[in-house]
């Protein structure tokens, strides 16, 4: 057996990780794989045939196949296992090997392994990975962190496997730490944020509207031929379509709609919740996709608080193009949110991110890829510094243009019974953030009458405190 030939090896041979591999072999590239399930090994030899791939069944037979001093790729599940496969490997390794994570694991843990690694000098990357499985396959965006120097070792095969946009692979190094893993962790919190929106929308065009399935798909459908254009849509369209082999019934229908999550949305909230950056749509997202999993009590609360629902009268065009707009309002606000999230932690986590090349990176192979990718990368271009996207002239002009439709349809959600939460917050998070005034003045007073926390004057410099009750 020919050793230390292989360029890179993967740890974990799931899907994504094989994927990956081959996707690197594909490119040109030697790789190693390794999985403790010896049927993983044998699964990637039996796709690897006329491909410079090498399986590998042991540890030690797998670090024997690489390139010295190595580089190795982990895809596996995020926690617990990423600590037991780099204790694993850490007495097999020697000074200057590369041990790169391209799970979705929690940033401060990534923080953590990277400091233990250094101390062994071990070098680590922390790389977000976006597409699913097709993605590995074909093409996904990729969002390395870590030390620069790490990153230039690995570049030529990341450039060579990520998806291409105009020729522009979508893949950079991003900043160093856990910049990336920080950026994959938003990047799930907009997913999250932009799934919400379109069941919303879905909901009110099956409840509220009374579409079929194959309406629904036809509406998406041409949604993702305009200004909507985006991933998520595309396959939300596709879903519509789908008929269940086993009941021949169209597949959604026999979905249950209980929604689970890994919970990178969720710390994304959490995160800007310490962070103090308001993400509503994000917060919603998560909060829904909790209390879908309750059930028993949302039908015993539907015979409890029971209020007929009628369906919607008028014209189906208009409100098909209400529809349209009110996402595309509540896509961009989704977006804005969560590019406000990275300025904040580029600054306070000191990753010193470029927000246009982020923009850049996330315009192809990633489940939030969208037309309108092109507009946020254009306002991040025009002014590096935006602090929000609804600053940007081009985009506020464009939020504003559809801002009228996204009031109408919550309106007439919520005089339905309609749940929209997602795009009401939305909604509310413009009218916030565009007020110039808001009642916080208030929120003060409240705060020093009961609690003596004292408030700050509009006529003064200094913090006041008034006696608000004579005992
Ligand atoms: C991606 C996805 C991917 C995965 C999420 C799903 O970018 O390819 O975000 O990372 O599908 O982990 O997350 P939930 O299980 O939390 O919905």
């Amino acid at each position: 057996m020919k050793t230390q030939q292989y360029e890179i090896g993967m740890v974990g041979l799931g899907v994504m990780g094989r994927n990956l591999l081959l996707n690197m072999a594909d490119h040109g590239h030697s790789v190693a794989g390794y999985d403790k399930d010896v049927a993983k090994v044998a699964a990637l030899r039996k796709e690897a045939e006329n491909l410079n791939i090498r399986g590998a069944e042991s540890l030690p037979e797998f670090l024997d196949l690489l390139r010295v001093p190595r580089a190795v790729m982990m895809l596996i599940p995020a926690g617990a296992p990423v600590d037991a496969v780099i204790h694993d490997l850490l007495p097999h390794l020697a000074h200057g090997d590369l041990i790169i994570d391209g799970g979705n694991s929690h940033f401060t843990d990534t923080d953590l392994r990277a400091r233990m690694l250094a101390e062994r000098g071990i070098q680590f990357l922390g790389v977000g990975v976006s597409g699913g499985e097709h993605g590995a396959r074909h093409g996904p965006s990729i969002m390395p962190g870590g030390s620069r120097e790490a990153y230039e070792r690995v570049r030529p095969i990341f450039e060579a496997i990520a998806a291409k946009v105009n020729d522009e692979p979508c893949v950079a190094w991003l900043g160093p730490g856990s910049a990336g893993h920080y950026v994959k962790m938003v990047h799930n919190g907009i997913e999250y944020g932009l799934m919400r929106l379109i069941a919303e929308i879905y909901d009110f065009m099956k409840r509220g509207l009374g579409f079929t399935d194959a309406q629904t798909h036809s509406v998406f459908d041409r949604w993702n031929q305009e200004e909507l254009n985006s991933y998520l849509v595309e396959i939300t369209a596709n879903i519509f379509s789908r008929i269940d082999e086993k009941t021949g019934q169209r597949l959604i229908d026999v979905i249950l709609d209980e929604a689970g999550q890994k919970g990178t949305g969720m710390w994304a909230s959490q995160d800007a919740m310490d962070l103090q950056v308001p993400l509503p749509t994000i917060d919603v997202a998560v909060a829904m996709r909790n209390l879908s999993g309750y059930k028993d009590e949302r039908e015993e609360a539907a015979r409890v608080l029971h209020r007929p629902l009628s369906h919607c009268e008028g014209d189906r065009l208009k409100f098909i193009g209400q529809m349209r707009s009110a996402l595309y309002a509540g896509m961009i606000i989704t977006y804005a949110q969560g590019m406000a999230l990275l300025t904040v932690a580029s600054v306070k986590r000191e990753y010193h991110l470029n927000l246009e090349t982020i923009a850049r990176v996330w315009r192809g192979g990633c489940i939030i890829r969208a037309a309108f990718l092109e507009d946020i990368r254009a306002a991040f271009q025009a002014r590096c510094e935006l602090p929000n996207l609804l600053l940007d002239p081009n985009i506020s002009n464009k939020v504003m243009e559809h801002q009228e439709n996204l009031r109408s349809l919550v309106c007439a959600a919520s005089q339905l019974g309609i749940p929209v939460p997602g795009l009401m917050v939305s909604l509310g998070y413009l009218d916030a953030y565009r007020s110039a005034w808001m009642p916080a003045n208030l929120i003060q007073a409240q705060r020093d009458y009961f609690g003596s926390h004292t408030y700050e004057r509009v006529d003064a410099k200094g913090v006041f405190h008034t006696r608000w009750s004579p005992e």
